[in-house]
């Protein structure tokens, strides 16, 4: 059984959470100052857990980071080396008035927090509200097609089972791609099937 560690139990948080426990997955939560929503969605749940920082980072097998960016410089970064990590954040301060995504992702800085982080770029291009239907009962070549950004091979796969799981389909590229997810990129919102991903990003691999 799979054990997704989610950083931060706010909207997003949530989303991901009720989807993943629906597909089977163990979740723990770790957050500052949990709120009763997050509360009711651990009570009684054998499956989902709130636990400190360290806990979650040494038995998740993806770590998804689901707190604000800016507060994401507090996070306790060296718990993630050689970890899988999915970053699901956006920065929205940096978007101003451009019209076009900038050529490097936020998640160039993101990485640079720990160089040693298994790091993914996914789940960040929806709103926390289309996590709540159950995509898994629509019929999956009608399923929207989610973007799996990573280096690490092994580390998007896994990542991409998740997606997979909550009822996207997933399309794996490289972290060259990234800024593409970001606001005002072209895959930001995009309500796509996978061919119509892969032309977005541009993809040459997808495995
Ligand atoms: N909402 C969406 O639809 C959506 C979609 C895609 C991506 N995202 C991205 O996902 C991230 C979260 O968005 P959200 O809408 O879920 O925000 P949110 O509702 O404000 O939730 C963020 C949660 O993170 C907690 N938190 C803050 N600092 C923390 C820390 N150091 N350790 C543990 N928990 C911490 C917050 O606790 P406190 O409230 O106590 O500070 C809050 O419960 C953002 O980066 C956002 O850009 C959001």
């Amino acid at each position: 059984m799979k054990v997704l560690g989610i950083i931060g139990g706010g909207k997003l948080g949530r989303a991901i959470a009720r989807a993943a426990l629906t597909s089977g997955w163990t979740v723990l939560v770790h957050d500052l100052a949990p709120v009763p929503e997050l509360f009711s969605l651990v009570d009684g749940n054998e499956s989902a857990k709130l636990v400190d920082g360290p806990e979650l980072a040494q038995h998740s097998d993806v770590i998804l980071l689901a707190v604000p960016f800016e507060a994401s410089a507090e996070l306790d970064w060296s718990l993630f080396t050689d970890r899988i990590v999915l970053d699901a954040m956006n920065q929205w301060s940096t978007i101003g008035e451009t019209e076009h995504a900038p050529a490097i992702s936020t998640t160039t800085s993101v990485q640079a927090r720990n160089p040693q982080m298994r790091l993914v770029k996914s789940l960040n291009h929806f709103s926390y509200h289309d996590y709540r239907d159950d995509k898994r009962a629509l019929d999956v070549a009608a399923h929207r097609a989610m973007a799996v950004i990573s280096d690490d091979i092994e580390a998007a796969a896994v990542v991409a089972g998740l997606v997979r799981d909550i009822g996207y389909a997933p399309v794996i590229a490289g972290m060259d791609c990234a800024h593409l997810l970001d606001p005002k990129g072209p895959v930001f919102g995009a309500d796509v099937d996978e061919p119509g991903m892969r032309v977005l990003l541009g993809a040459t691999r997808n495995h």
